[in-house]
């Protein structure tokens, strides 16, 4: 469960400050994919980096499975973000001079995972976005779909159950946007909660739920109707 309370956040630009969310409140809970939509420089990245401990809140609360994230300290967030949250870019950020793999492995060494069990991981993972035969391919190789399949991959490694995606689709074409949504879809039906930033709404219409930001406050709620 993730719920956002009355988020604040504040920029200083110079002396200037500027409003980007001003009393965001919203409650994703367990197991449910939610969008989120607006214009751009409506504050939807910088209300996932908020989510996903990337960044921090000028007021307000953001709270995860129950536990309030600014009272924690700074390793403590490492670790939730480590172990509980998955990250996946619209520019992948994955490291060329590494093999897909070793991408994957990375969130598992931070973790301090076995390296027997790292492997596993790394098998599992790379599977369930049919990657797994490109496990020994640089990832300067790999196609758009392909580096994001290896982006999910790694954002799952360490199994967590929030998965946050911020315009994974942006630089794909339809037949590739389309695997990456059956992946979502996937594992929010294995239990995960998803939420995704997208500038689509077909992307967005894969969600159970969309949220429409507008001028640092959520103006719309839509539930899709099945
Ligand atoms: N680190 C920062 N310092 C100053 N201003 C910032 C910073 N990060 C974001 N902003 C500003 O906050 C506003 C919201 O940015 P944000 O990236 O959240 O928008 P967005 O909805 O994700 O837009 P897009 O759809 O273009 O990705 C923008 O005006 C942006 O310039
Ligand atoms: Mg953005």
């Amino acid at each position: 469960m993730v719920e956002c309370v009355n988020v604040h956040k504040e920029f200083e630009i110079g002396d200037i400050p500027l409003s980007v969310l001003s009393g965001v409140s919203m409650r994703v809970e367990s197991g449910e994919f939610v969008a989120v939509v607006g214009k751009s420089g409506s504050g939807k990245s910088t209300l996932l980096n908020i989510i996903g401990l990337l960044d921090t809140v000028t007021g307000g609360e953001i709270i995860i499975d129950n536990v309030g994230i600014n009272t924690l300290s700074d390793s403590q967030r490492a670790i939730l973000r480590n172990k509980r949250i998955g990250f996946i870019f619209q520019s992948f950020y994955l490291e060329p001079s590494y093999e897909v793999y070793k991408n994957v492995e990375i969130p598992l060494i931070i973790g301090n995972t076995p390296k027997r069990e790292r492997k596993i991981r790394i098998d599992e993972c790379l599977r369930k976005v049919g990657m797994y035969d490109k496990y020994k391919a640089y990832t300067h190789t790999l196609s758009g779909g392909e580096k994001q399949r290896v982006c999910i991959a790694r954002a799952l490694a360490n199994n967590p159950r929030l998965i946050l995606a911020d315009e994974p689709c942006g630089n794909l074409d339809s037949v590739n946007t389309e695997v990456i949504m059956q992946i979502f879809m996937k594992l929010k039906n294995e239990g995960n909660t998803v939420i995704m930033v997208t500038h689509s709404h077909e992307e967005a219409a894969w969600a159970e739920r969309t949220i429409t930001l507008k001028d640092g406050c959520i103006c719309q709620w839509q539930t899709k109707i099945t």
